[in-house]
């Protein structure tokens, strides 16, 4: 087991690929904090883990409220003991708030600050909340989930592709700063995820974003979970201020 005797927390862990490594990094070992806006799915995944033979604890959390990312670190550390493992998964998919995709000056102004508020700020107020109680801890591993969006644009997805190069910022600027301290923060670029994220598409649109990828498929969360499990462990410990695709090739074309 890769990750015993460790704290972990996922945020957005109530679903998709948020689940998947709530419940890989509880299979390694570590105990799990499973925050989510969605109290049910939270609970759901900690039902999963504890079937099997895991530990972990549900947290209402929404990644918006500054606040709310102490109180989850808090009950982490109070509960596990410290916190040494954190990923910051929660995020919207590419439509915000309306799901509409439009070109970028097209873009309207509730999408933007859905997209934006979620999936940057997010993550930025959650490494704000668990860098000091992983520095408390002496150091640990930080995973945020962009996207291979980090990297590249599609069309009619401006919101989302900025809000993810963000991330991939965000993740470098942490690392830089907190190397020293043996915090490490890195960050997976998923290709497009059979999650409940495109369930909006129907057959033919899912039919066609798997051919985008040259492995032709779309992939699976639990794909996302084994490199969110290595980069939390110490199998990692040269590894800070990377960004890794899981993407069936999506990048190398
Ligand atoms: N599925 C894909 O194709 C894909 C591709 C690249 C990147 N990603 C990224 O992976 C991450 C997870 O996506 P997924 O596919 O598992 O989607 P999903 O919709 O299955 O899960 C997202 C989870 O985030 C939670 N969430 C949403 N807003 C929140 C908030 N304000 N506070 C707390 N939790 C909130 C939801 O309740 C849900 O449980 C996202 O950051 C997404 O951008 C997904």
């Amino acid at each position: 087991m890769l990750l015993t005797d460790k704290s972990a927390m996922v945020t957005g862990a109530g679903s998709g690929i948020g689940r998947a490594i709530a419940t890989s990094y509880a299979r390694e070992g570590a105990a799990v904090l499973v925050a989510d806006i969605d109290r049910a799915g939270a609970r759901e995944t900690v039902s999963l883990i504890e079937a099997a033979g895991g530990r972990a604890l549900a947290f209402a959390l929404d990644v918006r409220q500054p606040e709310q990312h102490l109180d989850a670190v808090g009950e982490a550390v109070k509960r596990f003991g410290g916190l040494h493992i954190a990923c910051n998964n929660a995020g919207l998919g590419g439509g915000g708030a309306s799901g509409r995709y439009l070109p970028l000056a097209e873009t309207a102004l509730e999408d933007w600050d859905a997209l934006i508020g979620v999936n940057l700020s997010g993550v930025f107020y959650g490494l704000r909340a668990q860098i000091p109680a992983m520095l408390q801890a002496g150091g640990g591993s930080i995973v945020n989930i962009a996207s291979v969006m980090a990297q590249t644009a599609r069309p009619n997805l401006g919101a989302y592709v900025s809000s993810k190069h963000g991330v991939l910022g965000l993740t470098r600027a942490a690392a830089v700063d907190y190397a020293p301290q043996k915090l490490r923060v890195n960050a997976i670029g998923p290709g497009y995820i059979d999650t409940p994220m495109l369930a909006r598409a129907d057959a033919g649109k899912r039919a066609a974003i798997a051919g985008w990828h040259p492995v032709g498929r779309l992939g699976e969360a639990q794909e996302i979970a084994e490199l969110a499990v290595w980069l939390a462990s110490d199998r990692a410990s040269f590894v800070t201020g990377a960004y890794y695709p899981v993407d069936g090739g999506y990048l190398a074309q």
